[in-house]
């Protein structure tokens, strides 16, 4: 189970559940995510008997470095001892923090924080981590990417992620009222400003169905077969032989072994031309697509 964003969940029971209270039996965590950690310092947790921890641990050894850090170590041993001894109490002063920002951010015109009425009910979430505020921006009439750029460049803060029509603003147990004073200054100042920030371009996004495309043959015959690199232009009906993925969400759009379709195209060539971020493309620009050699392509 990816617990990546959940470091924090076991210490407040105003927090949603973590996922081995939620009966997992391996999770992993990441505690330089929502913890005090130091990058790269994740964590396995493993309960019950379905998974041999002799085979995890084997696992793990493939992927891991000969070389640990001690500092990664310390901080996660840190993290550890401040949540089991102040946790509650830190994190209740986050929560009481990240509600008060939330109330704030919706009274700003044009901004919507994302709450459980449009995250949870059947089918969506089963529960929501008030911390990460996830706030929409189309009311401003721009988008996630020009409202984060303005942001930095015009206020020196930096959003957590952005995407065509939100923002996210990560609060953890580090925020006080002078860092929340700053992104409710922020955030009012970007509303005044927002007619600076349009025409947006606009990100042309499929529909989740429009999002699926037809699965031709197995991934790794696709990434490891002969491939060529073309434009995006001439690649609808060619078999990808890549992973692209924007992040966010951190999905991919496109699996190596899959018939690239003209929306699923169009949708991240305008996410590139709005400011979307493809970490994983052969080219992040898009100028070109990796895609599997006429040759060798599954037909
Ligand atoms: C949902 C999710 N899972 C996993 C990861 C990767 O975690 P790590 O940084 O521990 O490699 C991320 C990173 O952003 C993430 O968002």
């Amino acid at each position: 189970m990816d617990e990546a964003w959940g470091a924090h969940l076991p210490f407040h029971p105003g927090l949603p559940s973590w996922a081995m209270d939620a009966g997992a039996d391996v999770c992993v965590t990441s505690i330089h995510k929502m913890g005090s950690g130091l990058e790269q310092g994740s964590v396995f947790h493993l309960q019950g008997d379905l998974i041999d921890p002799a085979k995890l641990k084997i696992r793990a050894d493939l992927l891991g470095t000969t070389s640990p850090s001690v500092l990664i170590y310390a901080g996660l041993d840190g993290w550890r001892r401040q949540m089991a001894l102040h946790g509650r109490e830190l994190l209740g002063r986050a929560l009481d923090l990240a509600a008060e920002v939330r109330t704030a951010v919706e009274a700003i015109d044009g901004l919507h924080v994302n709450d459980r009425a449009d995250l949870c009910g059947p089918g969506l979430a089963d529960d929501v981590d008030p911390l990460p505020v996830v706030i929409d921006v189309s009311g401003l009439d721009t988008t996630g990417y020009r409202a984060a750029d303005w942001l930095r460049e015009h206020r020196h803060l930096d959003a957590h992620l952005a995407d065509h029509r939100r923002i996210s603003t990560q609060l953890t147990h580090a925020d006080d009222e002078e860092t929340t004073g700053a992104l409710l200054t922020a955030l009012k100042d970007l509303a005044h400003a927002a007619a600076d920030l349009r025409p947006a371009p606009t990100v042309q996004v499929p529909d989740p169905a429009g999002l699926r495309m037809e699965q031709t043959c197995l991934p790794r015959d696709a990434f490891f077969g002969d491939t060529e690199d073309i434009p995006p232009a001439d690649a609808a009906g060619r078999i990808a032989a890549e992973m692209i993925t924007p992040y966010p969400p951190g999905i991919p759009a496109v699996l190596p072994g899959e018939r690239l379709t003209e929306p699923v195209l169009r949708y991240l060539c305008s996410g590139v031309e709005a400011g979307m971020n493809l970490p994983d493309a052969t080219d992040p620009g898009l100028g070109t697509v990796r895609v599997l050699a006429a040759s060798d392509s599954a037909g």
